[in-house]
C-alpha cells in the first residue's frame, strides 16, 4: 500500500514493526530516521539498505538502542538488475533484530548455486556496511582491471567490436558480471557510432572506493589495488590538465606491444586474483579489530550471485577461504598465480614501453614482488628513521624483540 503520510504508513506496520530504508546515503537517512522515531515503539527494526559509511551505521545503531530501536545496516548489491531479480544482501546488528527479518531479506536475495540465499547475518554494528565498502572496492578494481584490458586490446589493433569479441571467448575461462556487462557496453552502437567512444573519459564514483581506501590505511593493510582503481579515477578527472599534459608526454613509441590475446588473459586472472586476496585480509583484519568475527567463505558465497562483483573466481573463493583466511598460501591459488605469473611480468614491461596506462594491472605484480621476499628494504627505512628521529629498530639476530637506537655519526 503506498503512503504519503508517515504516521498512517507507520501504524499501518504489525509491531515489532520492520521497516527498510532505500535513500540515499548520508544526511537523508538521519532525516527519515528522525521523521519515523516519533510513531515508532520499544523494539522496531529499522533497516538501512543504502551505502552508508559503516561508521556511521555504528553511531545511528548506538543512537536508536538508546531509543529502545533496533537497527540494521544492509549493505545491498546488484544495481537495478538485482533490485527486481533479487540482490546479494549484507546484513549486520543483533543476531536477535537479523533473526526477525531473515525471513523477508532471504526471500528477496538472490540464490546461489545451491539455492540458498546470497543473504547471511554479517556481524554486529556496522559490518554490514563494511563488508558492501570492501565489495564496492574489489568492484573498482575489476571495473579498472577491464578498463585496462580494453586498451590494450586497443593498442593491439583492435575496433571495439573485435575487443568484444575476444572478451566473449575469455567467458568460459574468466566470467563475471562485469565482463558481461562490458561486452553487451563495447557494442553499443548510437548514430552509427559505438557509444563508448562518445562518453566523456572522466570517472565518478559516490564514496565507497575512497572510504575502503581510508580504511585500508586506518587498519594498516595493503590493499593497494582498491587505492590504485580509486586513484586511476580521481586521475581520469583532470581532463584539461590531461590533455595539456598529452602534448609534453605522449609516446613516441609507435612500434607494436608483443602481447598475445593468451598472455593478456593470464596477466588479467593474475591480476584479479590479487585483488580478491587484498580484499578479502581487509575484512579479515576489520574482522580482528572489531570483534565481528565474519565468515570469508560465507562472505564470498553471497557475492556468487545478486552482486556487481559475481564471478566465477568467487565461486573458486568459496572453498578456498572454507580452509585458510590467507588464499596466498592455499595450494590452488599459489598454482594459478605461479602459472600467469610470466604473463603478468610480460604484459606490465610491454605496456610500460609503450606508455600504456595500467596502473592497477602493474599494481597487482608489484604488491607480489613485494610481499613475496623474504628479506625486504624496510631495514633501510627503518635506520633512516632512527638516524634522524631515533625511532630505534629491532635486530633480526634478537628474538626477543628488544629496540635499539644507534647513534649515526659516531
Ligand atoms: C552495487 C554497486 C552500487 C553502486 C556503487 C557505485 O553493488 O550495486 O556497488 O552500490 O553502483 O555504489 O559506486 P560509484 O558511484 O562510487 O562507482
Amino acid at each position: 500500500s503506498p503512503f504519503d503520510n508517515v504516521e498512517s504508513f507507520v501504524k499501518s506496520l504489525q509491531r515489532p514493526r520492520k521497516i527498510m530504508l532505500m535513500v540515499n546515503a548520508g544526511k537523508t537517512i538521519d532525516a527519515v530516521i528522525e521523521d519515523l522515531l516519533p510513531f515508532l515503539s520499544k523494539d522496531d527494526i529499522l533497516i538501512d539498505g543504502g551505502n552508508s559509511n559503516y561508521l556511521k551505521t555504528q553511531e545511528r545503531a548506538d543512537y536508536l538502542r538508546s531509543k529502545n530501536i533496533n537497527f540494521i545496516g544492509a549493505g545491498v548489491s546488484g544495481g537495478e538488475a538485482g533490485a527486481l531479480k533479487g540482490p546479494s544482501i549484507m546484513p549486520s546488528g543483533t543476531i536477535e533484530s537479523y533473526k526477525a527479518v531473515q525471513p523477508f531479506l532471504e526471500a528477496i536475495a538472490a540464490k546461489d548455486q545451491n539455492n540458498l540465499p546470497c543473504c547471511t547475518h554479517i556481524g554486529t554494528g556496522g559490518s554490514g556496511h563494511f563488508v558492501k565498502m570492501v565489495h564496492n572496492g574489489i568492484e573498482y578494481v575489476e571495473m579498472q582491471l577491464l578498463a585496462e584490458v580494453c586498451t590494450i586490446l586497443s593498442r593491439l589493433g583492435n575496433n571495439l567490436d573485435e575487443i568484444a569479441r575476444i572478451l566473449e571467448s575469455w567467458k568460459t575461462t574468466v566470467d563475471s558480471y562485469l565482463l558481461e556487462i562490458t561486452i553487451e557496453i563495447l557494442r553499443k552502437k548510437e548514430g552509427g557510432d559505438w557509444l563508448i567512444n562518445k562518453i566523456m573519459d572522466k570517472a565518478g564514483n559516490k564514496g565507497t572506493g575512497n572510504w575502503a581506501t581510508i580504511a585500508t590505511a586506518e587498519l594498516g593493510m595493503p590493499s593497494t589495488m582498491i587505492a590504485s582503481a580509486l586513484f586511476a579515477r580521481y586521475v581520469s578527472f583532470f581532463k584539461e590538465e590531461r590533455v595539456a599534459a598529452s602534448k609534453h608526454f605522449e609516446s613516441q613509441n609507435k612500434s607494436q606491444p608483443k602481447i598475445t590475446n593468451t598472455e593478456l588473459l593470464k596477466a588479467y586472472q593474475f591480476a584479479r586474483i590479487i585483488n580478491h586476496h587484498q580484499g578479502f585480509k581487509l575484512m579479515q583484519k576489520a574482522s580482528e579489530k572489531m570483534q565481528w568475527n565474519l565468515n570469508l567463505s560465507e562472505l564470498a558465497r553471497i557475492w556468487t550471485n545478486g552482486c556487481i562483483v559475481k564471478s566465477d573466481l568467487m565461486t573458486e573463493l568459496v572453498a578456498v577461504f572454507k580452509k585458510t583466511n590467507n588464499a596466498l598460501t592455499e595450494d590452488s591459488v599459489v598454482k594459478e598465480l605461479r602459472a600467469r605469473k610470466e604473463a603478468i611480468k610480460s604484459v606490465v614491461s610491454e605496456c610500460i614501453l609503450h606508455d600504456l596506462p595500467i596502473s592497477s594491472m602493474s599494481e597487482s605484480i608489484n604488491f607480489l614482488n613485494s610481499f613475496a621476499v623474504e628479506n625486504s628494504s624496510a631495514n633501510l627505512i627503518q635506520a633512516q628513521r632512527d638516524y634522524f628521529g631515533a625511532h630505534t629498530y629491532q635486530k633480526r639476530d634478537d628474538p626477543s624483540g628488544k629496540y635499539y637506537h644507534t647513534d649515526w655519526k659516531n
